[in-house]
């Protein structure tokens, strides 16, 4: 079926592309719909489906990344209405289960559920031109899609509660400033920003990028304890991968210099993904049997 409120494309050199998703509802500022983040989620599934995508770019126009939710499509609501169609929840939060990396590249407003969904992305890269807030207060309406509780993990409770209370907007130096954002570029350059990023990370191994992800939201969702402890098993599982016996042990362990192994750019991992069930079988492995994974 094809997009009607996004535009979708792949971009790149390389055996892995970036798959680049464009918010297009230009009049409504990229307002959050219904229609929109259905699409919006059919094509997250899609690259992240897709060997040949080893990234994802989600941004919106110069003037806006997302202004928020779409208000006049979400003003009627009731209670049981908003509860009963699963308002949100049906079809903001795809963006969650995608295994690859999502960069958020936001130029222009980044308002409400559009700040949201921008701080759902792993990391952000601003162009000049951002401003991100959560005004939904001024409509007499709170946060809906994490705001409340991605924003004072990103920013600091202090500057949160500022934001969130007052509706202010935060530009793109203060957002870099307060870590909401990894880099700030010029406007015109946030495309280039952007792409390189993702081709750099594309010739990592595909496998690690996954678990560092899923690993740093792990972090930031959950118990330290927890998170150090799932990272310590997937560490060791990685050790029980072809993929890594193959291209990296065989090479140290017959005596060649970890530096010049780094230098080689063949040492990059990343030129086939191993099928998720590999990872899985490893650890159902080593959770049944520790030492089990020097054999696998
Ligand atoms: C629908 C929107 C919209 C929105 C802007 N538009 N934001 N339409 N939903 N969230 C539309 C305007 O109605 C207008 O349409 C057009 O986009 C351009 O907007 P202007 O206001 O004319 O532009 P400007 O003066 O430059 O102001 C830009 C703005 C302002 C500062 C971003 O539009 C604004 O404050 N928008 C609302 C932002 C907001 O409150 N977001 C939070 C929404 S609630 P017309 O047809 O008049 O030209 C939310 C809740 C999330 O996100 C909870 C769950 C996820």
């Amino acid at each position: 079926m094809p997009y009607e409120m996004i535009l979708v494309d792949t971009r790149g050199e390389g055996e892995r592309r970036t798959g680049f998703i464009t918010l297009n509802r230009p009049k409504q500022l990229n307002a959050l719909s219904d229609p929109l983040m259905d699409e919006l989620g059919r094509a997250l599934r899609a690259f992240d489906a897709d060997d040949g995508i080893g990234c994802i770019v989600l941004t919106g126009s110069e003037r806006a990344f997302a202004a928020g939710a779409d208000i006049p499509t979400m003003a009627p609501h009731t209670f049981m209405s908003a509860f009963k169609s699963g308002l949100i929840s049906k079809n903001w939060e795809t963006i969650l289960e995608i295994r690859k990396p999502v960069i958020g590249a936001v130029a222009g407003f980044a308002l409400g559920g559009g700040c949201e969904l921008a701080m759902m992305c792993d990391f952000i890269i601003a162009a000049d031109t951002a401003r991100f807030g959560q005004p939904e207060i001024k409509l007499g309406i709170i946060p809906g899609a994490g705001g409340t509780q991605r924003l004072p993990r990103a920013i600091s409770k202090s500057k949160a509660m500022d934001m969130l209370l007052t509706a202010r907007m935060m530009d793109a130096a203060e957002a870099e400033r307060a870590g909401l954002v990894s880099r700030v570029v010029p406007a015109e350059q946030l495309m280039a920003e952007a792409l390189t990023a993702a081709e750099t990370i594309n010739g990592f191994s595909g496998p690690s990028t996954m678990l560092i992800k899923e690993l740093v939201n792990l972090a930031f969702q959950g118990p330290l304890t927890d998170g150090v402890a799932i990272e310590r098993r997937y560490f060791h599982a990685l050790f029980g991968s072809d993929e890594l016996k193959r291209a990296y042990l065989p090479r140290v362990a017959s005596g060649e210099q970890i530096a010049a192994f780094w230098s080689d750019p063949a040492h990059r991992l990343g030129k086939t993904w191993i099928d998720h069930r590999d990872i899985n079988m490893v650890m159902l492995a080593t959770s049944l049997a520790p030492e089990s994974y020097l054999q696998i």
